[in-house]
């Protein structure tokens, strides 16, 4: 089939997630639930895709009537060299997490990472003010490029950022520029002072690893206080914060919304992030 030919007025959907392992991803029961929920005829599947095989994989999904993908890791930087288009946004982290394949054949590539990080904090922390004060970061890894572009997108005026390999969080610096300080993972407790919102984009604290140890002398209560990390939904260090009597915002938010835009797009449903599908995904 030529990779121009209009789709079949019969066609059903199909989208999925693609990476290794696969096995685990909460992503096929998400849209799963949408797709039942809104009674569209469409199919998200997980397949599992080596390295090796990602580009062929790529040039074969839309003939066999794909309409995107989502990318998880090892793939999310590699994508953005064999797509044909690439937002400014997934550019500018150097990762996508989206794939729209087009009628036409052509791949589009966009990172909705960042966006749902925010989307999870205005919905569930409506009056955080990303202007209220100095942001700060832990964690410079793929997770906490989205995060930053994010965070300087709303408007914070600082953004401080500290990373266990201090080279990551000054080449994030020098790619985002002056807005970003850098804090020395010795002294990352310093960087709590004054801050308004603080994130852990690191993947302490998660079941299994060492918790996120950081001194919380500094933090003020009136801070807002949020992790990546969502197994469990309420980390160690997100404990700690709320003891101090910080609000907290768990991570299973950033996930539910950084599926929406791609779900509008496959399926032409805007679908809504509430209760049940966090429901549906904790199962
Ligand atoms: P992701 O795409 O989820 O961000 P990643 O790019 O591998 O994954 O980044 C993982 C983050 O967790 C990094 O900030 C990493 O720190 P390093 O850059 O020093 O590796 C951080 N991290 C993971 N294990 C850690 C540990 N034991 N102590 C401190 N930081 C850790």
């Amino acid at each position: 089939m030529p990779d121009d030919q209009p789709r079949h007025p019969d066609h059903v959907p199909l989208a999925g997630v693609i990476g290794m392992p696969i096995a685990h991803s909460r992503s096929p029961r998400l849209h799963g639930h949408w797709l039942r929920r809104y009674g569209i005829a469409g199919h998200y599947i997980p397949m599992p895709v080596m390295p090796e095989h990602l580009a062929e994989v790529l040039r074969a999904l839309p003939r066999l009537g794909f309409v995107g993908v989502n990318v998880t890791i090892p793939h999310k930087e590699a994508v953005l060299a064999l797509a044909d288009t690439v937002t400014d946004r997934a550019a500018l982290i150097g990762a996508a997490n989206t794939l729209i394949f087009r009628p036409d054949g052509k791949i589009h590539a966009d990172n909705t990472d960042g966006y749902g990080f925010v989307a999870n904090l205005r919905q569930n922390a409506p009056d955080w003010w990303p202007k209220a004060g100095p942001a700060a970061l832990i964690g410079a890894g793929g997770a906490a490029r989205a995060v930053v572009a994010s965070l300087l997108d709303s408007g914070v005026g600082e953004l401080r950022i500290t990373n266990r390999t201090r080279i990551r969080s000054e080449q994030i610096k020098s790619e985002f520029g002056a807005r970003l300080v850098v804090y020395d993972w010795a002294q990352a407790g310093n960087m709590l002072e004054g801050a308004a919102t603080v994130v852990n984009a690191t993947s302490l604290g998660m079941d299994g690893k060492q918790p996120l140890r950081l001194p919380l002398d500094a933090l003020s209560p009136d801070a807002l206080v949020t992790d990546l990390v969502y197994a469990p939904l309420v980390t160690p260090f997100l404990r700690d914060a709320q003891a101090r009597g910080c609000r907290i915002v768990d991570g299973l938010g950033m996930l539910l919304h950084q599926a929406a835009p791609g779900f509008e797009c496959w399926f032409g449903r805007r679908p809504e992030v509430d209760d049940d599908l966090r429901r549906a995904v904790l199962e």
